[in-house]
């Protein structure tokens, strides 16, 4: 079986959104996508390409989330990353076969497509997020 997958994005989290959004802005000499707020995760996310991926910014849009949380902990920093695919269902299925634990189930990402994330004990201590193309 031959699965197509790319780097979606890398997620950054930051408190404050606006500042963040200047910064990689004029490090990638690219705009950013206006601040969203994705109710499920309980946060705002902004996008700016960097070649052929992304950096999502990620700042909390409530004082209690697990943004906040990570916020707390580490002071902000690379937060996740996003294998995008197009064997959704599929991988989902192999990588629970493996006994690698899922965060939840697949839920509706910034993008608006189907999302599920890996628990980092699990994935090498870094968060994995897979994105269905
Ligand atoms: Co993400």
């Amino acid at each position: 079986m031959i699965v197509n997958t790319k780097l979606s994005h890398l997620a950054v989290a930051v408190k404050d959104i606006e500042p963040a959004r200047e910064f990689f802005e004029m490090i990638t000499g690219n705009s950013s996508s206006n601040p969203h707020l994705v109710k499920s995760q309980k946060v705002n996310t902004s996008f700016i390409s960097i070649g052929d991926t992304h950096i999502e910014l990620l700042e909390p849009s409530e004082e209690i989330t697990p943004i906040s949380k990570f916020l707390e902990s580490k002071g902000g920093g690379i937060h996740h990353l996003c294998i995008e695919t197009d064997e959704f269902d599929s991988l989902i299925n192999k990588i629970k076969n493996k006994n690698i634990r899922t965060l939840g189930e697949p839920s509706i990402g910034a993008k608006g497509k189907r999302v599920i994330f890996f628990h980092p004990k699990d994935t090498f201590g870094i968060l994995i997020e897979l994105e269905e193309k």
